[in-house]
């Protein structure tokens, strides 16, 4: 099957990128990566929704509500995606396939985190990509297109 939608969901505090932490998270804003991602889509005639939500119940119903929109979702659950069984759950529970991707190396910054060790939600993802910065995005949406064919 050839991918039609994707989807990517942002979740707690990338809003603030750009000014966030910007020498673990680099410089670019949300926006800036947005637009990154719709051009890698539309270069691929792909069409591309992103949406970001603070709030755990916010990513679980857009989850849900892009399930039956998008071919497979490309998500960042920030630092849910060290705790946040109801999003794991809801990855779970959906009938298409996710990718997780951070920015950053969770491998790395648990060196001096543990905590960013354990991913409870890629468990149920069918990829993650990790530490490749905006980057993470666009590879994420690669392991997506790859998943689907
Ligand atoms: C992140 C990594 C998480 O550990 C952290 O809580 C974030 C961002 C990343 O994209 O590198 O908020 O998901």
């Amino acid at each position: 099957m050839s991918v039609r939608r994707i989807a990517v969901v942002n979740g707690p505090n990338l809003n603030l990128l750009g000014t966030r932490e910007p020498e673990i998270y680099g410089t670019l804003t949300l926006a800036d990566i947005e637009a990154r991602i719709a051009a890698y889509a539309a270069e691929r005639g792909i069409e591309v929704r992103c949406e970001q939500y603070n709030g755990e119940g916010q990513i679980i119903d857009a989850l849900h509500r892009l399930a039956t929109w998008a071919d497979g979702i490309v998500l960042n659950p920030a630092a849910y995606t060290h705790y946040a069984i109801a999003v794991r759950d809801a990855i779970a529970a959906i009938r298409v396939p996710v990718v997780e991707v951070h920015l950053t190396d969770l491998a790395e910054r648990a060196l001096s985190e543990p905590f960013r060790a354990r991913s409870v939600t890629a468990e149920k993802c069918v990829a993650q990509v990790s530490g490749l910065g905006p980057d993470s995005y666009l590879r994420g949406m690669d392991a997506l297109i790859a998943h689907i064919a």
